[in-house]
């Protein structure tokens, strides 16, 4: 049993005392099979660890801080940029990696991808990897040849031991704030792709550890037919983890699943 991991991207929404105040309003898991991870912008992490770390545990559950960017230097002149220590340091476990929208507004590629993935396993961030293909190329029959390609050049030269350390987010770009989710029955024949990808490229042992999740306009209303599907791991929410109510079901939906 591989668990479930359910992620807010909060993108780049909310001021220091709305991220403090969301994460108040969430409901931790009753099962420690579920992870709950919380990728506040970078000006709240602070905060937001802050809270999370009142507790003895240092952890308030099953909460996990992550960023939704780094970039792969250590250190230097690299204006406004943040590196992978820096982002331990703040308290973040995960570090989300070349979700669509940093290809697509900030230019990222597959090689940078890479970069940062290596430069956040150094630190010993996990790394959450975005992957998923445009309308345009689902249309043209290029689905799976771009998953691979994002597979193969996002995660070459790293090890199976490395790899462990990574989780995949399956997120096509239509249906990225687009309010078109991509079926369960869609969304697993993809991520099934995925895990049968990781097995050639590493090994049967790593592609069933992997956890991949999906995101794409999830919430509440569709988030539980996607979990049932056996390779789907969790979600990774954007604009339903921005309010309490709506994240909290979709973590009440990942405990029936893990209960059913
Ligand atoms: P969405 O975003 O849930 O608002 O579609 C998901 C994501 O970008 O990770």
């Amino acid at each position: 049993m591989r668990g479930l991991l359910i992620a807010g991207n909060w993108k780049m929404n909310g001021l220091i005392g709305e991220s403090v105040q969301l994460i108040k309003e969430i409901q931790p898991a009753n099962n420690e099979k579920i992870e709950i991870v919380l990728a506040p912008p970078f000006t709240a992490l602070h905060a937001v660890n802050a809270y999370l770390s009142k507790d003895d545990s240092g952890q308030i559950n099953n909460f996990f801080l992550a960023a939704q960017d780094v970039f792969w230097e250590e250190k230097g002149a690299y204006t406004g940029e943040v590196s992978p220590e820096m982002l331990a340091n703040t308290g973040c476990y995960y570090v989300i990696i070349g979700h669509s929208e940093r290809r697509q507004f900030f230019h990222e590629t597959n090689k940078t991808v890479n970069k940062k993935i290596k430069a956040s396993l150094k630190a010993n961030l996990q790394c959450i990897v975005c992957i998923g293909e445009t309308l345009e190329q689902r249309e043209n029959g290029n689905t799976f040849s771009i998953i691979e390609s994002q597979i193969k050049e996002g995660f070459a030269n790293i090890s199976s031991e490395e790899l462990d350390k990574c989780i995949i987010a399956y997120e096509p770009v239509w249906a990225i704030g687009t309010g078109k989710t991509a079926t369960p029955e869609q969304a697993e024949e993809i991520h099934q792709f995925i895990r049968k990808k990781i097995e050639e490229i590493f090994n049967k042992f790593s592609s069933e550890k992997m956890k991949i999740l999906y995101g794409g306009s999830v919430n509440p209303g569709n988030v539980e037919g996607l979990l049932s599907k056996e390779d789907i791991d969790g979600a990774l929410v954007g604009g339903a983890s921005l309010k309490a109510e709506s994240f909290n079901k979709i973590i009440q939906a990942g405990e029936n699943t893990i209960n059913n």
